[in-house]
């Protein structure tokens, strides 16, 4: 029977079995300054904030807030925005960028999924953008649920694969997938929480490049340095057709699972 399933214990697996290891907040203070660059025209976050209801909401709490890819553009129609983020770079760009829109309704809280929420205030909505892959999947939905009042949005990857599936087999570097959303729909229907599904798409990390260097240093920066065989064969797969490789070949897909909180008590769990 499904409810004998225990998914959030399958999502601990798979994660463990993929082999990625959380990665600590200096990886992200690294990439703050170019994400921030990033959001200021994200069409992602356009269509995030397109999937959203603002109806009757006056506050937001966007956990993993990055830059404030989501909650930034928000601050501007809402009465009060809170940026949560483990990462410290992260948050200088959020304030900076509030400063240099005269915003000042908008809070940075310098804390982890991990840490203790109890002084993290409770909002309308509460959002995790790109910032799930946690290693205690079903704990941290339990945080957001008791952190929203109306409504819960989060975007989780498709398929479990950040880097394309060509390049990597191309240069031998094939991945386990990390586990992907269809766990966060399965956690949901264990606490009786049946999700709005819709996805979003990005284009590939890869895309954009001008020319075989640029191509070399995108896919570098997403699967680490490459040995200079790897580089060979990349830049031949390069050569034999460059328009592919410029378009970043596959685009990624995020699904984007919205719900109305509700408090659930799962036995034998963590208090949130
Ligand atoms: C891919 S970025 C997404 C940023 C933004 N939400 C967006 O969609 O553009 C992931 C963000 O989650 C944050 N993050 C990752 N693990 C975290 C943790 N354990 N606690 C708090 N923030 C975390 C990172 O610092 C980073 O800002």
């Amino acid at each position: 029977m499904i409810s004998s399933i225990d998914f959030a214990e399958l999502y601990r697996r798979h994660l463990l079995h993929s082999q990625r290891t959380p990665r600590p907040a200096s990886v992200w203070d690294a990439r703050a300054k170019e994400l921030s660059r990033k959001a200021q025209h994200s069409s992602y976050a356009q269509d995030f904030i397109a999937h959203m209801d603002l109806d009757g909401v006056s506050t937001l709490l966007d956990v993993g807030c990055g830059p404030g890819t989501i909650c930034l553009p928000l601050a501007h129609r809402l009465q009060h925005v809170y940026g949560l983020d483990y990462s410290a770079g992260m948050l200088d760009c959020l304030v900076e960028s509030a400063a240099d829109q005269k915003l000042t309704n908008v809070t940075a809280l310098h804390l982890s999924w991990d840490s203790d929420w109890s002084g993290v205030p409770v909002c309308d909505i509460a959002v995790a953008s790109r910032s799930s892959m946690v290693n205690d999947l079903a704990l941290a939905i339990e945080k957001l649920n008791k952190h929203a009042r109306k409504r819960v949005y989060m975007t989780h990857i498709v398929g479990g694969h950040f880097i394309d599936a060509q390049i990597a087999s191309l240069l031998g570097r094939v991945h386990a997938a990390v586990p992907d959303y269809i766990y966060v729909v399965n956690i949901l229907y264990a606490m009786g929480i049946h999700p709005t599904l819709s996805y979003i798409e990005t284009p590939s990390r890869l895309a954009g490049a001008k020319d075989f260097t640029g191509f070399a240093e995108k896919v570098a920066g997403s699967v680490g340095e490459l040995t200079p065989p790897e580089l060979a064969t990349l830049h031949a797969w390069y050569n034999d057709n460059p328009e592919r490789a410029q378009s970043g070949v596959a685009p990624m897909q995020w699904a984007l699972l919205s719900w109305k909180p509700k408090i659930t008590v799962i036995p034998a769990r963590r208090s949130a």
